[in-house]
């Protein structure tokens, strides 16, 4: 009988998309996927360091394999991800039951590394990061669905100083366009009617000399991609040739995340973020106008050592002029190995905690003007599912990345459909589908 797997994924998108990619050599294998936790042959955990509150669920999640392995003691477990590079040593010594650990560039050799465990008692361990892995000709095993992630580059070589990736990932590299090209024809022609390219610094993304907005424009142009989103952009790449080729292509969403962190010159300076306050609120206002009706989402650290309350004071001011239409917000939590976490003048818990529910509080109110202006308008709507309130509603997605709810009319899940957008309520908008006949 075929062996099975069950694969738990914590993290960003990245990990997500990581995590099909382990289930596609797994099957090749002839592995199964597992209905439950429970019943699995082999337990993977595709894990997260970005704060320390991800990687305390993993901990948690590892105790209770250690329950399930104590009861079935032939159950492989397998840590891979970002937590597997940084924390091997306290896994290998602190958690006997952890029987394979592989870091993000490692996977080709887990079917190898599985069938070694068979035979040794030792565990198998590989966190080595590569400069040159993109797996580049390995396909993703995906769940059927609206939405592909497709990743076309890994690593980062930013180094902001709060950051863990740059140690988890490794360096900077770029997959091929034809191997991205490729990837995306099968997805559509699988029937996925989204595409997400996937970095941890996306527009980065450099191939032979071919640039981000270049590699978008020829995703663009492939037949039957209904709609094209990305994530995460630095705001440093976002470039007018990228604005441009958003703008010309309709099946480009009109969407960007521009991660701001912190408001004050003097943070980013210390973040290394590489931009000023002046410089990002200009490029929001340059974004706002070259795309009409776009959404712009952000990431925003509260309480970075050194931060002052007349720091924090700027950072509420970028967000008032900018007026994000969505926002993460975090407390800064210090990463080992980084920059930041030698800096010895930290902010007080509270004195976080507060001003994290100040932006959370502001972000509520701007959510709410930004759906607001975007009444009366049409947009272009991919339907997703059923509304949770109703079945007789759809829940789908504008170009700015809302939800919008709608009555169902003659709509399909995978339809992009116009609604005039009604109301603005919470978070979510409400629409209705226009028919044809009145779209023409
Ligand atoms: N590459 C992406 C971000 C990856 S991490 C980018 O540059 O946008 C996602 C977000 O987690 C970051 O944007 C940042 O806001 C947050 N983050 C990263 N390290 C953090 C830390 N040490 N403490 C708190 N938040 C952090
Ligand atoms: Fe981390 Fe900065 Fe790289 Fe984003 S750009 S992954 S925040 S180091
Ligand atoms: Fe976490 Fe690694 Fe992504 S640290 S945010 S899973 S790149």
């Amino acid at each position: 009988m075929n062996s099975s797997y069950f694969i738990e994924t914590y993290g960003c998108q990245m990990n997500v998309a990581d995590s099909e990619l382990v289930e596609g050599l797994l099957q090749k294998q002839g592995y199964i996927q597992s209905e439950s936790l429970e019943s699995a042959d082999v337990i993977f955990v595709n894990t997260c360091s970005v704060r320390e509150h991800a990687e305390e669920k993993v901990h948690s999640q590892l105790g209770r394999y250690d329950l399930i392995k104590q009861k079935r003691p032939e159950v492989l477990i397998g840590v891979l991800g970002c937590m597997a590079q940084s924390l091997k040593h306290d896994i290998l010594e602190n958690k006997p039951y952890v029987d394979i650990v592989l870091g993000p560039d490692s996977y080709r050799r887990l079917p190898e590394l599985l069938s070694r465990k068979q035979t040794i008692k030792q565990s198998q361990v590989d966190t080595t990061l590569s400069k040159f892995e993109v797996y580049d000709d390995l396909f993703p095993s995906r769940k059927e669905g609206i939405n592909a992630w497709i990743s076309i580059m890994r690593g980062c070589d930013k180094f902001c100083t709060f950051c863990i990736v740059p140690f988890t990932r490794g360096r900077e590299r770029s997959r091929s366009v034809e191997g991205i090209i490729t990837e995306v024809t099968q997805a559509v022609s699988e029937g996925f009617v989204e595409i997400t390219l996937l970095g941890q610094n996306v527009n980065s993304y450099r191939h032979e000399g071919k640039e981000f907005h270049g590699l978008l424009e020829s995703v663009a142009q492939i037949d039957g991609v209904k709609r094209i989103r990305y994530t995460s952009p630095h705001p440093q790449d976002i470039t007018d040739p990228l604005l441009n080729v958003m703008g010309q292509y309709d099946n480009i969403c009109n969407y960007i995340h521009l991660p701001l962190q912190a408001g004050s010159d003097t943070i980013l300076k210390r973040m290394n973020r590489t931009y000023t306050k002046d410089h990002f609120m200009r490029l929001a206002d340059k974004i706002r106008q070259k795309l009409p009706y776009v959404g712009i989402s952000t990431d925003i650290i509260v309480g970075f050592p050194g931060e002052t309350a007349s720091d924090f004071a700027e950072t509420i001011e970028v967000m008032n002029h900018v007026k994000f239409d969505s926002a993460f917000n975090f407390k800064y939590s210090p990463r080992r190995g980084t920059k930041a976490s030698e800096y010895d003048d930290r902010v007080p818990e509270a004195e976080k905690q507060s001003r994290l529910v100040e932006v959370i509080e502001l972000q509520k109110n701007h959510t709410l003007a930004r759906n607001k202006s975007f009444v009366g308008h049409t947009e272009s709507v991919l339907v997703e599912k059923e509304s949770k309130r109703s079945k007789d509603q759809w829940a789908g997605r504008i170009d700015a990345n809302k939800w919008v709810i709608f009555d169902k009319g003659l709509a399909q899940v995978k339809d992009i459909v116009p609604v005039e957008i009604i109301e603005a309520k919470g978070v979510t908008l409400h629409g209705k589908l226009i028919n044809k006949a009145e779209a023409a």
